[in-house]
């Protein structure tokens, strides 16, 4: 591996920004990480990571004399060879993102003289390239580049998901731009799509969107299977080994969250909307994952009846497991719900801390949350909850009903150590019971 060390600044210090400045550090490269949150800075110079990634904090402190973190732009851009953007793209009432700080962070660029290259790696609606192009060019900056590099990177194994990707897609104006963000990545082994700006930034909305009409997919499969007695855990085995289907994206639960598909999803809608086309698909795919968040309340009235006055215990918070990011959780709706239907809610998680859950109750443990309650919900699939004795927990509830969200559990283990069980879309496995 012949790493040519490059400068890289990179924009921008959340689970985007962290993960690809430490491992561009990894490679070899020197990286500076601007922030415009002083504490956050003044956090991760202490060498403590602020956010939960496995793995980031040793892969932080084991490049610690390449990798350096400020607020001050001069600082960041002083020899950068490239800038990363990896800001907040949130979005807006109208579901459009919100690129404003994207916009901050290029019109913060100073007069730089030499030929830098930009780099995108937020996710942004397609036509954002041109536009900050144009932005560039007005400020006499025609000497630097500008590349779209998104990102494919899932939280929890971002790490793994950078060092090791499908493939990295670049989408240039000018080919040496391109040339040198491929070089930049050397020592990745992945295949490189080489792409104009504009199919770069779709193939990231795109990308996004294909996993989320699988989600949305196969929890309508999951909703027709308890309808008519199947299994949807046998049904995604079956249909997944056919080659043409890929056995990836198929888990059944209660909807997908996070920081990427909610958000991603309605800037795609918007985008088509804006250009004067009704995406269909795409909001069919929204509206099934909406109503899916909240199918588990239903299953909670069908066995409980009114929830006034009921407790109910929720096991997982953060929208998926090791990481700590409750943006779009489906709990946030699920706790909404329960608190608003006059349930008493306790909920844990091992990860995330003092969450603002309506004034849900935060349990030490699984088995605390459980004591008493009239209902368990398996939110997140942590894998701490395969090795809880769920037969002592069963005994320590008022009622012994388990609604698995993610099919994580055996129903008939469950169902023999006393709980009365529900998944999602596992007719056959309840109706044995
Ligand atoms: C972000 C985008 O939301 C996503 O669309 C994109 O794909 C990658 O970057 P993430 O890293 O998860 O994802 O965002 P977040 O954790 O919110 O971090 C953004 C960081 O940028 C924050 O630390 C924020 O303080 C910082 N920021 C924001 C700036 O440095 N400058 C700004 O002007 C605004
Ligand atoms: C996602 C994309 O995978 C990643 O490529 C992109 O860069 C950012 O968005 P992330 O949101 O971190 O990553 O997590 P992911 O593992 O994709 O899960 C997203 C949501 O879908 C979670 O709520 C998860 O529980 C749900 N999901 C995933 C399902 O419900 N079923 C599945 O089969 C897979």
């Amino acid at each position: 591996m012949s790493v040519s060390p490059q400068t890289v600044a990179v924009f921008g210090a959340g689970y985007v920004g962290l993960v690809t400045g430490a491992c561009f550090a990894d490679l070899g490269h020197r990286v500076v990480v601007r922030d415009v949150l002083a504490d956050r800075v003044e956090v991760l110079r202490r060498g403590e990571v602020p956010i939960f990634e496995p793995g980031l904090d040793s892969l932080i402190a084991r490049n610690t004399d390449r990798l350096s973190f400020t607020t001050d732009v001069g600082e960041a851009i002083e020899g950068a060879d490239f800038v990363y953007i990896a800001v907040g793209t949130p979005p807006t009432y109208s579901g459009d993102a919100d690129l404003s700080a994207v916009w901050t962070v290029i019109d913060e660029l100073p007069q730089i003289e030499r030929s830098t290259v930009v780099v995108m790696k937020s996710t942004v609606p397609v036509g954002t390239g041109s536009r900050v192009r144009h932005r560039l060019d007005e400020r006499g900056l025609q000497h630097v580049g500008y590349v779209s590099n998104p990102e494919f990177t899932a939280e929890g194994t971002a790490l793994r998901d950078f060092m090791h990707p499908d493939r990295i897609v670049i989408g240039s104006f000018r080919d040496e731009d391109g040339d040198a963000v491929e070089a930049l990545h050397a020592g990745i082994e992945a295949p490189v799509v080489r792409c104009d700006v504009a199919s770069g930034e779709m193939i990231k909305l795109a990308a996004n969107a294909a996993l989320m009409t699988r989600i949305s997919f196969i929890n309508e499969i999951a909703n027709v299977c308890e309808a008519t007695g199947a299994d949807v855990v046998r049904v995604a085995e079956g249909i997944g080994l056919d080659r043409r289907i890929g056995p990836a994206f198929l888990r059944a639960g209660i909807g997908f969250g996070g920081s990427c598909f909610p958000k991603d999803s309605l800037a795609l809608k918007q985008l088509a909307a804006n250009s004067g086309y009704h995406f269909q698909l795409l909001n069919a795919v929204i509206e099934v994952n909406e109503l899916q968040k909240r199918r588990v309340i239903g299953k909670l009235h069908s066995h409980l009846g009114s929830l006034r006055g009921a407790t109910v215990a929720l096991l997982g918070l953060a929208f998926k497991p090791n990481t700590d990011d409750m943006r779009e959780a489906p709990s946030l709706v699920l706790a909404g719900r329960l608190v608003a239907e006059g349930a008493d809610v306790r909920a844990w998680d091992p990860v995330v801390e003092g969450a603002d859950l309506f004034g849900v109750e935060i349990a030490s443990s699984p088995e605390a949350a459980a004591a008493g309650a009239d209902a368990v919900v398996l939110v997140t699939e942590w894998p701490e909850l395969a090795d809880v004795d769920w037969k002592a927990v069963a005994a320590t509830m008022r009622n012994a009903l388990l609604i698995d969200g993610r099919n994580m559990l055996d129903p008939a283990a469950l169902r023999a150590a006393g709980f009365t069980v529900e998944g999602i879309g596992r007719a056959a496995s309840v109706s044995e019971g």
